[in-house]
């Protein structure tokens, strides 16, 4: 062990983080502690006692890499299973001396004070840094609050006072999944896309990842839809591009998308594709995915909170409900039912009786009803539309299927709209006090 530290000096020494017990001196033990990442993959770490202590720090240990021996007469259930497990070597007795030898790193928590003091011995001797679950003062070592977030390793000390340790390990954990912090990568950044749903609008619908790939980007090309609110906060140096209005023709929109996001993933920028919901749902999240796998660019895919079922959930409405509907499908209303471009079969929709969730159909709505209601569906269908759903200009407006083509009209509801038709409407009307639309 000739190239280990030399063992601490008394005054130098750091103690194990644990719950205080006088007020003063806090601060001058934290500064006291020097941080540093052990890397333990393959080497000896010996933990003696397997209690609740072992219990909670032992998975770090292993996940570490590193090659444990537990000394313990008996253990917890979750400690014997990691044993059996093969993920660690477990000696069923008590301390002995000599056991550290060898030993990199030491974790004593056994339940006998003098079977500790010994063992704390044999590490200062040995030079085996130590952590002492019993008598912080007699630790070499001191463990962090840790947490972990798409590879930063978070680690808090505070002195004595474990629970300030573990709530600003929390924040800051937090902060990185949520995107609050930025960590953009630097350094081995795999150039790419992420084809990023956004959810419905309202900012705090999109998930955990999504947001933090965001925050991480450098070039967020983004849809109309979706919670363009997000992108006010990024810093200044993120070049927010609006896909609408990529210079080219219409029909070419897609292409010129296609194109703008393979040219910046090839610049070795952090590319993010913002699309509104679900990048799957009516997305052309796919047609996307393809045209990168084509150019050779890697590209993530994070699924979104569709409108589909968020918006009308917004608004009171389950999609389904027990005894009301067993199932809701999803369809496009974004050409009319007589289209010879439409791939929807309105008359077996017209025979369900479960729920039908219409996307992209405000425009034809009048010509949609009309046609379920001639294949069979009853005219006096409940029939709600929102508009806007999930943010603050959020509207809902009631029809039967009879009505809603007028009512549509005569209200003035503009896209973006899911209109929810079904059973499932008056089901809401129930629970938000709302009186169903008159037949
Ligand atoms: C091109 S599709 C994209 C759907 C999206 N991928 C999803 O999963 O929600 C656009 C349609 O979604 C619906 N939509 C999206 N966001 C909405 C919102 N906040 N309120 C109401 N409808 C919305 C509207 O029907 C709109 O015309």
């Amino acid at each position: 062990m000739t190239d280990k530290p030399r063992a601490a000096t008394p005054a130098a020494r750091t103690t194990q983080e644990v719950p205080a017990t006088r007020e003063t001196g806090d601060a001058r033990e934290a500064q006291g502690a020097y941080p540093v990442g052990l890397r333990l993959a393959n080497r000896r770490v010996v933990v003696l006692g397997a209690g609740q202590v072992a219990q909670r720090r032992l998975p770090a240990l292993l996940a570490a890499g590193a090659d444990v021996t537990l000394i313990a007469p008996s253990a917890t259930p979750s400690v014997e299973a990691m044993a059996e497990a093969g993920e660690l070597r477990w000696e069923r007795r008590r301390y002995r001396e000599g056991d550290l030898a060898d030993a990199w790193y030491a974790l004593i928590s056994t339940d006998d004070p003098a079977a500790n003091a010994a063992a704390s011995a044999e590490a200062e001797a040995n030079r085996v840094w130590c952590v002492r679950s019993d008598d912080a003062e007699a630790a070499t070592a001191w463990t962090p609050a840790t947490g972990r977030s798409e590879g930063v390793t978070v680690a808090v000390l505070t002195g004595r006072d474990p629970r300030r340790s573990a709530a600003v390990r929390d924040a800051v954990v937090e902060g990185l999944r949520d995107g609050t912090i930025a960590a953009p990568r630097h350094r081995s950044r795999t150039p790419g896309v992420a084809l990023v749903g956004g959810g419905p609008g309202d900012p705090d619908l999109i998930t955990v990842r999504g947001r933090r790939l965001i925050a991480e980007a450098d070039v967020v090309i983004a849809d109309r839809l979706g919670p363009r609110d997000l992108l006010d906060e990024l810093p200044p140096h993120v070049e927010v591009i609006d896909a609408a209005k990529i210079p080219y023709g219409r029909f070419m929109a897609q292409e010129a998308i296609n194109s703008a996001l393979i040219e910046h993933a090839k610049a070795g920028r952090a590319v993010v594709r913002l699309k509104g919901g679900d990048p799957f749902v009516f997305g052309r999240g796919m047609e996307e995915a393809e045209a990168l796998a084509e150019a050779g660019i890697p590209c993530t895919v994070v699924p979104g909170v569709s409108s589909a079922i968020s918006v009308p959930g917004a608004a009171g409405i389950p999609v389904t409900h027990r005894g009301v509907a067993h199932e809701f499908t999803v369809v496009s209303g974004h050409v009319a039912p007589d289209d010879p471009r439409s791939l929807v079969d309105w008359q077996a929709l017209a025979r369900l009786r479960g729920t039908l969730v219409l996307l992209m159909a405000v425009e034809r709505i009048g010509a949609i009803a009309e046609a379920l209601i001639a294949y069979g569906r009853s005219p006096q269908t409940p029939v709600a539309v929102v508009q806007e759903g999930t943010t603050a200009a959020q509207r809902r407006v009631d029809a039967t299927l009879a009505t809603v083509g007028e009512t549509v009209r005569a209200e003035g509801v503009r896209p973006p709209a899911v209109v929810v038709i079904g059973e499932v409407v008056a089901v809401g009307a129930r629970t938000t006090g709302r009186e169903p639309a008159d037949s």
